[in-house]
């Protein structure tokens, strides 16, 4: 079966005095970042997303603590566990998302390929399924 997302590996250097992962066009992921969110302190059993986006490639990193990211594309769920900063998932345009289960202390980030833009997004799962349909 075919995954709705793909984890990357982020590289990361490794030196006695700590860990460096960056991220750029190319090997890691296939736009080039024009906005950079965080999501923290997020309120126990509270979930994030409830959206999908019509065109924006995202890169979802678990800088720390650990989350999880439920995705519907309109007909399959797939649900995926990020828990370290060494791997991100890469979201797709077309992808109901939910981030949900966040531990004390998470900190989401999210590398986007576009400014932010209310057009793009989808907030109505009634409207994300006719959208799809659409397609
Ligand atoms: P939203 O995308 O709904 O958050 P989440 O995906 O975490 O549930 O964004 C929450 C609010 O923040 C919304 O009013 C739009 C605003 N916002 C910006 O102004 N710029 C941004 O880059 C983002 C991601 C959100």
């Amino acid at each position: 079966m075919s995954s709705l997302a793909k984890i990357v590996k982020i590289p990361t250097f490794v030196d006695p005095t700590g860990k460096l992962g960056f991220v750029q066009r190319g090997a890691t992921i296939p736009f080039e970042p024009r906005r950079v969110y965080y999501i923290f302190d997020v309120e126990p059993d509270c979930n994030r997303g409830g959206h999908a986006h019509k065109e924006l490639q995202q890169l979802v990193i678990a800088l720390c603590g650990n989350f999880t990211v439920k995705l519907f594309d309109g007909f399959v769920s797939e649900e995926f566990n990020l828990n370290s900063p060494t791997e991100g998932l890469l979201l797709e345009p077309g992808l109901w998302r939910e981030l949900t289960d966040f531990t004390e202390g998470s900190v989401c980030l999210v590398l986007a390929s576009a400014p932010y833009d209310e057009s793009d997004y989808i907030r109505d799962l009634n409207e994300f399924t006719a959208w799809v349909a659409n397609k």
